[in-house]
């Protein structure tokens, strides 16, 4: 039995500990944050990532700023917290799950305003490992209701990670594929390899090996090829944000391979917690789209591959739009298009285990 891969936890005596995803798939090293602030450049250096993941590490984050908090009175403690929340919301700006944990967390302080302040802190600590919880179970429910999708013997490709490393655990798109094999398919993945920072290769590829699940790696350019050759059945991704009419915002070159996927006639499926979906903004255009520093393309590894100096574009996400999308695989159930509809009629129900 594979052991399950610990993404991030609370540690009991205030902090919060990852595996840093910088270092995989060479090392497997722990990082313990300590404040806040270590939470939040954890996440900037994609130390943590993964839309999932976000929600609970800045969560977690903002119950551990909490924690260290030295206010003497409730009105002073709500407006330090929200400096927190600001100074969190300022990382990364494209996962809906990131303002949706911090939300949580921030709404939870204000209900619970009458409680004293280390009870309302030790109140908040719960809400994240609350939180935590559920996305477990809200990743193993997506699997469920993804795996249906999935026929016996096919080939499936999948772009960045959206394994257990982008999650607390089991994962969204590579929780559906592992449901799959669990369920006895005889499936096989091809792992674009996602450059620039590679997420495919370091780390998808690393959870695949460790799941046992037929694999291989392929440049992302070579996606079209296998797809003109018949070698792909479907496609699954993961979303960081979903608009309300079922635009989907993911790693760059996703849109890429929905265009693709619509020519070659293969389903393209989006598997995403509900928590992705930002009901406040009506299209995809409205998702703003993180840029990272240049050096990330110029380089591979830290070796220089342009010439010094040689200008770079590195938008970390793309936006495709919901009428290349086959389906979307939440944790309430599996929707078609129309989106807007269907998101519309999720909108107040609870996460659906199978
Ligand atoms: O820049 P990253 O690695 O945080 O980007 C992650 C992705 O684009 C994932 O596909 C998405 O967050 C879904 S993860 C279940």
């Amino acid at each position: 039995m594979t052991q399950e891969i610990r993404t991030l936890t609370w540690l009991p005596d205030g902090g919060v500990c990852l595996l840093d995803q910088t270092r995989l798939p060479q090392e497997e090293v722990y990082v313990e944050c300590r404040d806040a602030e270590a939470v939040a450049e954890a996440i900037r250096s994609l130390r943590i990532r993964g839309a999932p993941a976000l929600g609970v590490a800045a969560a977690m984050g903002l119950a551990l700023g909490a924690h260290r908090l030295q206010a003497t009175d409730v009105t002073t403690f709500l407006r330090d917290l929200k400096g927190i929340a600001d100074m969190l919301a300022n990382t990364r700006p494209t996962a809906r799950n990131l303002f949706w944990g911090l939300e949580r967390i921030s709404t939870v302080a204000e209900k619970h305003r009458d409680l004293s302040l280390p009870a309302l802190k030790q109140r908040l600590v719960e809400e994240a490992l609350k939180m935590h919880q559920e996305d477990l179970a809200c990743n193993r429910a997506i699997g469920e209701h993804g795996q249906r999708l999935i026929e016996n013997g096919a080939t499936i490709l999948t772009h960045c990670n959206t394994g257990a490393l982008a999650t607390v655990g089991y994962g969204t798109g590579l929780g559906v594929i592992r449901a799959a094999w669990e369920r006895g398919k005889r499936i096989q993945v091809l792992v674009d390899e996602t450059r620039p920072v590679l997420q495919g290769a370091r780390l998808t590829a690393w959870e695949l090996d460790r799941l046992g699940i037929p694999s291989r790696l392929i440049t992302d350019s070579m996606a079209g090829d296998f797809m003109r050759r018949g070698e792909v059945q479907a496609v699954i991704v993961g979303a960081d944000r979903i608009a309300k009419n079922g635009d989907v915002a993911n790693k760059i070159g996703t849109y890429t391979l929905a265009v693709l996927c619509r020519y070659h006639n293969i389903p393209f499926y989006v598997a995403a917690p509900f928590s992705t979906v930002d009901l406040g903004l009506s299209a995809g255009d409205q998702i703003p789209i993180e840029e990272r520093a240049p050096h990330e393309v110029t380089t591979i590894a830290g070796v220089s591959i342009a010439p010094p100096g040689f200008p770079a574009a590195n938008p970390a996400f793309d936006v495709t739009p919901a009428g290349l999308v086959s389906a979307l695989i939440t944790d309430r159930g599996v929707l078609y298009p129309p989106f807007a509809e269907a998101i519309q009629a999720l909108s107040g129900s609870p996460s659906v285990p199978p």
